[in-house]
């Protein structure tokens, strides 16, 4: 029996939670589901938008299925303490498209510090954000990256950074990356600044295989994957740690269509292939990505993001029928 904190948060996060449970409780495996709390409508009830007994729960898991949370201006991210709590120092966003044979990437993202950290000062008239790069967050991450690389039969690693501009945190990024990558000399490693990233992502997206980079710079060229792809919907990501997992899609709680029942649950369904993975359940987890690729491949049952007019629940019905 596997624990799994649920939370499904705000907007579209609830949305998309119900759907992936139904399918996960198709499965011949059992799963014990303890639903919490966190963000924006959990703030207004209890004063708190992360109670202590969520992450308690998260932490006494085998591991957390996250929905999306709606930011409140002047508290920290429910979801970045949540990533610092549980030490989920490694952010995977695979970004592969069902159509087009040159997209097919995983970014690997530094998920604890960057500008993440909630380091911002104000001196009068100057207000101040503060990076934080440490030699051993990098080493963590990039480690991660190549290990990924071999596991997964990539064949090049490209660490993405701005170290002309930042020459002592991504010194210390960049450094570090090549020194790791004399330690796997059968995968290919390079290195290219993000602004020069974010084109080659639109012109020639096929020179990517495995992307390691900074918290920041992950996050936007993650949310730019979701363009590349046509939807944000169709994004999973898994926040891993040496002791645990939460897996979450990219989006967030997307106000503008929530409560309308047309956001698209693929990227938490295959969130939670990912966590099933992460729990050594490879069998159960390819059939729901097959279940998931047929239908979206087959491209009859889709939501209004992927130029269709079904709704949150017929995608996953199709899924399941399939299933
Ligand atoms: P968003 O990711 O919620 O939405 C961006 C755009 O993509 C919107 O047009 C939305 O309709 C569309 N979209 C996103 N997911 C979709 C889905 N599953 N199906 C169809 N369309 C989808 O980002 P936005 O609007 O910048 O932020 C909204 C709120 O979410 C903010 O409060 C933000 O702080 C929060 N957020 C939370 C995250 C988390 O909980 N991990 C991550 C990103 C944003
Ligand atoms: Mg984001």
């Amino acid at each position: 029996m596997y624990k799994i904190t649920v939370i499904p948060g705000d907007g579209i996060g609830q949305e998309v939670m119900q759907p992936t449970i139904d399918i996960l409780e198709t499965l011949n495996t059992s799963f014990d589901f303890i639903h919490k709390e966190a963000g924006k409508e959990c703030y207004k009830k209890n004063k708190t938008n992360l109670p202590e007994d969520t992450i308690r729960q998260c932490k006494e898991s085998d591991s957390t299925l996250f929905g999306a949370v709606t930011s409140i201006p002047e508290q920290k991210s429910a979801i970045v303490t949540l990533r610092r709590e549980l030490d989920l120092y490694v952010n995977q966003r695979p970004i592969k498209s069902y159509t087009n044979q040159d997209i097919d990437f995983t970014i690997i993202r530094e998920n604890s510090e960057g500008l993440y950290s909630h380091l911002e000062e104000q001196h009068g008239d100057e207000v101040i954000a503060l990076r934080k790069i440490t030699h051993k967050g990098s080493e963590r991450i990039i480690n991660y990256a190549f290990n990924y690389a071999q596991k997964t039969n990539k064949n090049k690693v490209s660490a993405i950074h701005k170290a002309n501009v930042l020459p002592k945190t991504d010194g210390v990024f960049k450094n570090k990356f090549y020194e790791i990558a004399e330690k796997h000399p059968s995968i290919t490693s390079n290195d290219f600044y993000i602004d020069a990233t974010a084109m080659y992502l639109i012109t020639c997206p096929e020179i990517f295989d495995v992307i390691v980079t900074t918290n920041l710079f992950g996050d936007i060229l993650s949310d730019e994957g979701g363009g590349l792809l046509g939807s944000l919907g169709l994004i999973p990501s898994a926040n891993i740690g040496d002791n645990n997992g939460l897996f979450e899609p990219v989006h967030g709680s997307a106000p503008d269509i929530a409560g309308l029942n047309k956001a698209n649950p693929t990227a938490m369904i295959l969130s939670s292939c990912l966590m099933l993975e992460f729990l050594g359940l490879q069998k159960e987890a390819d059939s729901i990505h097959k279940a998931v690729d047929e239908v979206i491949i087959e491209n009859k049952v889709k939501t209004p993001d992927m130029g269709g007019h079904n709704n949150t629940q017929d995608i996953a019905n199709a899924i399941i029928h399939k299933l």
